[in-house]
Parts: C-alpha cells; sequence; structure tokens
C-alpha cells in the first residue's frame, strides 16, 4: 500500500519540567542546564526523535542539488535520506529506502542521476519517487506500481539552503523562519557560492557546541586574533520571535571582516547590503542545527549533527558572491584560515565543557551577565524537554538591563 509519511510520535521526555525549572528563569537568576543533558544516551535518543526527527533540520546547500537529477545522501535522526532537485526544478527528500525489499537506494553520498535504480533487483523510481518499473510483477495480485512509490519526506530551500523535516505536519519553514529574514534580508544569501567546506570531529555534545557559539565572554581568552577584530564587548542581541536566537558584533575601525588580517583582500561588500552592515558581523543559531554567521563579503554556516552524547560533526561552508569568486586571483584562504583557527580554539574548550561537566563534581553554574544568548539557547532546549506546553519568551537582556558598551555581544 502507499506510504503517506505520518507525524512522528513524539517521544516522552527523559527530562522533567522539574530538572530544568532553574534554566527557565529570568536570565539574572537562572542556572545552566543539569549536566546530564550533556552525557545520557537517553537524553540524546530523545532529542533525535522529538526534534531532529521531527523539526526542520539543515541539511545542504541548493547549490549541492543545483539541476535535475542532482542529489545528496543525508542522515536525519538515524534515517538515510535522499534529497533531490526534480525534473520540475522541485527539491524533494525522500527515505533512501527500496520499497521492494528494503535496501537503500542511493549508495553514493551525492550525484546525477535521470531516475532511481535499485542496485538490488533494479526496481526504478522517477526522480518524484514514483515507481517506474517493478520487473516481473506484471501478474500480482492486488499490486500497483502507483502504491510503492518513494516515501517522502519534507524540503524546502531558504535562502540558498536546503532544511528537511520528517515531519509531514511541521509548520512552514519560511514562516517560521520570517522573524529572522526580516533582519537581514538584505543579504543575498540565495545567490552565494561554496568556497570551501572543513568537516570537523568534535568530543563535545551537539549543545555545547551551541552554546559556545552563542556568546563571546570567552572570547578574550580563548580567540585573541578574533577579539582584536570584534571586541567582545561590542554588539547587540536581537529579540526572537521565533526558533532562532543571535545579534551582531561590531569591527574595529581598523578592520573590515573576519579574516586573518581583519581585511577583505579586494573582495567588495555583499550586494545591497547597508554601509551598517559593513560593520557588523551577524550571528544566528537557527534551531537546532544551523549556526548563520554573515560576514560584509561572505557568508558562514556550520552544520551541527550530534553523533553520540560525547561527539559531534560540525561541517562549516564559507560562501561568496559568484562575481567575487569569478575575479582573478580570488583566494578565500585568509577567511578560512581564521574561521579554522577559531574554530578549532572553539571545539577545544568544548571539549573541556564536555569533559569537566561528567564530573559529579560538577552542579549547574550560573550564566554570567554576556551569555544572554547561551540563556536563550538553553531555554529552547529546556521548553522542548519540558513538554509542558509553556514557552518560556526570552527578552535579550539589553532591553532591560542597557550595558554603556553594546549589550555585552555575542557570537563567537
Ligand atoms: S530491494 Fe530494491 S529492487 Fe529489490
Ligand atoms: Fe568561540
Amino acid at each position: 500500500m502507499d506510504v503517506q509519511p505520518r507525524s512522528p510520535v513524539v517521544p516522552r521526555s527523559p527530562v522533567t519540567a522539574a530538572e530544568v525549572a532553574a534554566t527557565r528563569r529570568p536570565v539574572v537568576e537562572a542556572s545552566l542546564l543539569p549536566p546530564r543533558v550533556f552525557h545520557d544516551p537517553a537524553v540524546l535518543d530523545f532529542e533525535q526523535a522529538a526534534w531532529f526527527g521531527r523539526d526542520w533540520v539543515f541539511v545542504a546547500r541548493s547549490e549541492d542539488v543545483d539541476r535535475p537529477g542532482r542529489y545528496v545522501q543525508v542522515e536525519v535522526a538515524g534515517q538515510p535520506l535522499v534529497v533531490i532537485r526534480g525534473e520540475d526544478d522541485v527539491v524533494r527528500a525522500f527515505h533512501n529506502v527500496c520499497r521492494h525489499r528494503g535496501a537503500l537506494i542511493c549508495t553514493e553520498p551525492a550525484g546525477r542521476i535521470v531516475r532511481f535504480q535499485c542496485p538490488y533487483h533494479a526496481w526504478t523510481y522517477e526522480l518524484d519517487g514514483r515507481l517506474r518499473r517493478a520487473s516481473h510483477t506484471d501478474t500480482l495480485v492486488d499490486f500497483d506500481t502507483a502504491d510503492y512509490g518513494l516515501v517522502p519526506a519534507r524540503a524546502a530551500e531558504w535562502q540558498g539552503l536546503v532544511f528537511v523535516s520528517l515531519d509531514p505536519d511541521a509548520p512552514d519553514l519560511h514562516e517560521t523562519l520570517a522573524g529572522l529574514w526580516r533582519h537581514i534580508d538584505r543579504f543575498p544569501l540565495a545567490d552565494l557560492r561554496r568556497a570551501h567546506r572543513i568537516e570537523y570531529d568534535v568530543d563535545a555534545n551537539w549543545k555545547v557546541i551551541g552554546e559556545n557559539y552563542s556568546e563571546c565572554y570567552h572570547c578574550p581568552g580563548v580567540h585573541p586574533q578574533l577579539n582584536k577584530l570584534t571586541p567582545y564587548d561590542l554588539g547587540q542581541n536581537i529579540e526572537s520571535d521565533g526558533p532562532w536566537c543571535g545579534g551582531w558584533m561590531e569591527l574595529r575601525p581598523d578592520f573590515d571582516t573576519m579574516s586573518v588580517d581583519g581585511l577583505r583582500h579586494g573582495r567588495p561588500p555583499l550586494p545591497g547590503i547597508t554601509t551598517e552592515d559593513e560593520r557588523r558581523i551577524y550571528y544566528f543559531l537557527v534551531w537546532p542545527n544551523l549556526l548563520l554567521s554573515l560576514h560584509p563579503d561572505y557568508l558562514m554556516t556550520h552544520q551541527v549533527w550530534p553523533v553520540a552524547p560525547g561527539r559531534s560533526k560540525v561541517i562549516c561552508e564559507w560562501s561568496f558572491h559568484p562575481d567575487t569568486m569569478a575575479t582573478d586571483g580570488f583566494d578565500p584562504s585568509d577567511a578560512v584560515d581564521f574561521w579554522d583557527l577559531t574554530n578549532r580554539q572553539d571545539w577545544e574548550v568544548c571539549e573541556l565543557q564536555q569533559r569537566g561537566t561528567a564530573s559529579p563534581a560538577y552542579t549547574p553554574g550560573r550564566y554570567a551577565l554576556m551569555e544572554d544568548m547561551v540563556h536563550a539557547f538553553d531555554v529552547m532546549l529546556a521548553d522542548g524537554y519540558a513538554q509542558d506546553g509553556v514557552d518560556s519568551r526570552f527578552t535579550p537582556r539589553h532591553d532591560k538591563w542597557r550595558q554603556p558598551v553594546g549589550s555585552g555581544g555575542r557570537g563567537r
């Protein structure tokens, strides 16, 4: 029978509302998350099933599926999927599972095909998932190829990025991110093209990485190079109305981007951005696994994937305007090297947090005055664990307790 995906059942959270009550208090009163959320396999199982297995997750760039038949394999919450662009230019996602005896169909990480063909008994499927041919099935009783198409998942493109949701009832992605887009809609993100990609293996829980991204309290000590370009206390958080949190940091006057020497090396600012944007780096954590960092001349994204409670895969990509990439001598290495160093500095302290929070001596600490975006992320997590329907509204601290210099900054 044709398989219509149903909303995945939401598993019961192993973390109670009482356990995260202290995190859900206003930031000046709140405590950090209970440490077991970084270590307990049952918590990760829940997060995979309830969040990665239902919410929109960032899986690829649109350019990875830039023409009909181009596909990438992705794994979401342990489920093998294939994302592919159809003849009609629509990006779709399917479970990468044959409807005959269940073999995986696409076996290469990426490629281009005219139609799907299962490597086992060669059932073939159209790019839109319809079963095209299943040999030696013509006299089967009660068998209609229309009932045996590939099982779809939801896919959507947003500003050159591809997201997938395993929940047919997930709210529209564009509506979900409309509030974020209002803050950055000048940026020509969909036009940008990837210049570099690095995959990291980090011995830390995926949430440790999200927390680390959400503050610059650690920047003076951990990132002396970054702190020289954007002082850790110069920036502002943005009030969020959706599953994202973030803000911006300001470049010192001598510098004009994030690169090894703080200069753009002849790269013009992205078309359409304001002179104010040219002095800023915007950082957004988009629930659950996208870190979006907008620079005057390029976009950096991180995909953060849980692998085990104490291990994550992080894919970092740098994207530039195609006109800039087409210029003679284009070389993104000043930006790539800068962030590769910064990333590795971050992974090191993330791994220290992962190890330290495993100690029974650790009890949840307090948020420092510059960690209100860490709190914003943790509140999303805590609400998700609590399963009590309460949406703990987050208001950036600078709205209530404006600091003399910015709000306390954020970012890396
Ligand atoms: S398992 Fe795919 S054709 Fe048999
Ligand atoms: Fe950092």
